[in-house]
């Protein structure tokens, strides 16, 4: 019987997807994977808040549920009474001119730019990204089947982005533009002057462009995020990403948004339902409470970042034979580079700093081949730890 499928054509797919299977295994997760090997490893490599999410956004979750409010789905764009409270927000904090039907509730930021980035690409158009960028968005572009098109920031001009370069990158393929500010991995904050250029781009030759907004609220030094959907006339070349992930250190909640023109609402719908139905509804209760209280907690937050951010630089200062870094104005991540020629193998690089100084960090290949010679490292860890780290590679290194 299998031979006769066989000469028939039949049974020959039982392989996984081309798509999938070209995809790469993520070097963060090959790293995380590594340190569960050792004990006592000091990390930097995680980019997720180690606080817990505030009591009053738990409490609010709790009520929900005693309440009999969190067991159903809720509407595909989300819970109104939450998607009005964003629009609120988006007015308020991003200067965006925002109503509830512009508003998409998702599960995190990622399954709003998943959702944003299938409804927007056909096979083979081109996204461009500048880069480093978190890899996340550019596997959600291969799983789109599209093509990333990687632009470099500029490192010498604090990995500011290359605008020259970006409408160089242009061909007729071109559908989308891409990016993250405050960025994962140099924490970037992409200056507000070049976004209004990015706009004119994206305008003067009919793009898309697709924020990741996640680290919003974290910058420093006078540092401002600008919301390029702020600009009136970009209404319909803009999905904007959001999440409650960072702001509000809800990563497993995963709740988050995406505002775009009414007009393209219905479209994105179309690839978010088969996705996800709707967020999770005891996370949406979580979200408004979140919104509607007290958010003392993310100046809290921002102060932490602020500090850990400033010992963090401290320490590298006293590491420059070994490392060169831009000081980042947002996020709570930056990205030394490697001096030494070991660094031009950041994978080779950052697990022999685990093996020898069990200090857990993320190579810089993780965010795209512009990410090499370069380590990522967070700080949103405690001083505590950013110190012990510290203190090991010092002994490594010096
Ligand atoms: C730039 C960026 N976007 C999105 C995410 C994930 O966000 P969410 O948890 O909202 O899906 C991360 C997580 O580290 C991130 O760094």
């Amino acid at each position: 019987m299998e031979e006769r499928n066989k000469e028939r054509g039949l049974g020959q797919k039982m392989d996984m997807s081309k798509r999938v299977s070209k995809l790469k295994k993520s070097a963060i997760h090959e790293m995380t994977r590594l340190s569960k090997q050792y004990d006592d490893v000091a990390f930097l490599s995680w980019a997720k808040p180690t606080t817990g999410t505030p009591e009053y956004i738990n409490r609010g979750a709790v009520n929900a549920i005693k309440e009999g409010l969190a067991g159903g789905y809720s509407q595909n764009e989300g819970l109104s009474e939450l998607t009005e409270e964003i629009a609120n927000k988006l007015r308020r904090d991003n200067k965006i001119n925002a109503s509830p039907d512009q508003i998409i509730v998702t599960v995190g930021a990622i399954e709003g730019l998943a959702s944003a980035v299938m409804s927007v690409l056909d096979p083979g158009d081109e996204v461009i990204m500048p880069t480093p960028t978190y890899s996340t968005h550019i596997a959600q572009v291969k799983l789109a089947s599209g093509k990333p098109v990687l632009v470099p920031l500029i490192e010498e001009d604090g990995f500011a982005l290359d605008i020259k370069g970006i409408e160089n990158a242009i061909t007729p393929e071109t559908r989308a533009i891409l990016y993250c500010s405050p960025n994962n991995p140099t924490g970037t904050v992409f200056a507000k002057e070049q976004l209004r250029q990015l706009a004119e781009i994206a305008w003067t030759y009919n793009l898309m462009i697709i924020t990741d907004e996640a680290y919003e609220y974290f910058t420093y030094d006078g540092a401002k995020h600008f919301s390029i959907a702020a600009i009136p006339e970009m209404r319909k070349h803009i999905i904007s990403c959001f999440t409650f992930t960072k702001t509000y250190a809800m990563t497993g909640w995963r709740i988050g948004y995406l505002h775009t023109s009414e007009e393209l609402i219905p479209q994105i719908k179309k690839a978010h339902i088969p996705f996800t139905i709707c967020a999770p509804v005891v996370s949406q209760y979580a979200a408004i409470t979140a919104l509607q209280g007290d958010q003392s907690c993310i100046s809290e937050f921002r102060k932490h970042y602020l500090r850990a951010r400033n010992l963090m630089c401290e320490r590298l200062d006293r590491l420059n034979s070994v490392f060169e870094y831009v000081k980042p104005e947002g996020s709570y991540l930056m990205f030394p580079k490697i001096l030494d020629e070991k660094g031009k193998d950041s994978l080779v690089f950052c697990k022999e700093l685990l093996k020898k100084a069990k200090v857990s960090t993320t190579p810089g290949i993780a965010f795209g081949p512009t990410g090499e010679s370069h380590i990522r490292l967070s700080f949103c860890v405690s001083e505590d730890m950013i110190n012990k780290a510290f203190d090991r590679m010092e002994k490594y290194f010096l």
